[in-house]
């Protein structure tokens, strides 16, 4: 028995990386998946079918049901044809899981126009592609009168919630998801649907020039590990976090911290508009006990 039995679930970009282990994880928990992965470089160029067969080879040698889907998810027909390619081999969608990426560093004055069109495409536009078919198919479900138990899982970074130098198109893609996972999340309540955000740390060709030397903890427990992002996955997934919906996790290692959404640090208030002057002389008030500058990375 898993917690998963009988569901069955996308998630993009599974042919390596974080995008791997999640879908391990899920076929583990019982749910038949498609393995989606175009398969291209670190920067998006390219693509290779091999990296996803490996996968759905390793979740059948299991004695699990998966299959390849290379469609490009930052295209509106990817999108579409990833939902569909589901429900006609395995009978229905019920678990998505948005996490294909790509990545251009470049400081902000070296920053190209496809860097920024190419990374802002397939991390926001491939979340909404997929997102958008799979909730006119839950739709449909829903107003046919059947009960629907949806379930979409973003991936977001904390790039996205701080903010992080050398990466403005990453962090605005980023940023969006997490905006977009409360859109979301609002607009598919009333459907069955929960829609949730991770932003995940770990060891993948993304980052491995950065968590190589933290590598290991001194009892053996692999903090960065992949794989111990794609348990929070699984239940995030499942039955039991159906009253979970338009969070935001960071998590690594065995580490997870339910984010808030943005509040109110300090504030002034007057019963009429504030002139430019005004502003500047309350800006003490604005800011009392906090800094005024830029804000930290990392909170922690
Ligand atoms: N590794 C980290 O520490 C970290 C931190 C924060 C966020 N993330 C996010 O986690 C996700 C997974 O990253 P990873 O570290 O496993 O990287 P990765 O490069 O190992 O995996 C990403 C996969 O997405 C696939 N992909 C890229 N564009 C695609 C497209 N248009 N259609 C289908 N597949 C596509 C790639 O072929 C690749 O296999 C990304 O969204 C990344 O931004 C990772």
């Amino acid at each position: 028995m898993g917690l998963l039995d009988g569901k069955v679930a996308i998630v993009t970009g599974a042919g390596r990386g974080i995008g791997r282990e999640e879908a391990l994880v899920l076929a583990s928990e019982g749910a038949k998946v498609i393995v989606n992965d175009v398969g291209g470089s670190l920067g998006g160029e390219g693509g290779d079918k091999s990296p996803a067969q490996e996968v759905v080879d390793t979740i059948v040698a299991a004695g699990g049901e998966a299959a390849v889907n290379a469609d490009d998810i930052s295209t509106w027909a990817g999108g579409k044809n990833v939902i569909d390619q589901a429900v006609d081999t395995f009978g229905s969608m019920d678990i998505l899981v948005n996490n294909a990426g790509i990545l251009r560093d470049k400081m902000c004055f070296n920053m190209e126009e496809s860097d920024w069109d190419d990374v802002i495409r397939v991390h926001l536009k491939g979340h909404f592609a997929t997102a958008q078919h799979a909730s006119v198919y839950w739709r449909n479900r829903a107003k046919a009168g059947e009960e629907v138990s949806g379930r979409i899982i973003n991936t977001s970074s904390e790039s996205g919630l701080f903010g992080s130098a050398g990466q403005s198109n990453y962090s605005a893609a980023k940023g969006g998801i997490v905006s977009l996972t409360w859109t979301l999340a609002r607009e598919l309540q009333r459907y069955g649907i929960t829609v949730n955000a991770i932003a995940p740390r770990a060891r993948t060709r993304m980052t491995e020039t950065i968590f190589t030397e933290m590598a290991k903890t001194d009892d053996g427990f692999d903090k960065f590990d992949p794989a111990n992002i794609a348990n929070l996955i699984g239940f995030l997934a499942s039955d039991e976090a159906a009253d979970v919906s338009g969070q935001v996790f960071v998590v690594f290692g065995g580490d997870v911290w339910a984010m808030s959404a943005f509040q109110p640090v300090g504030e002034v208030h007057r019963d009429g508009p504030w002139t430019p002057s005004e502003l500047a002389a309350a800006k003490g008030e604005l800011f009392k006990g906090i800094s005024s500058g830029v804000p930290k990375f990392s909170f922690f």
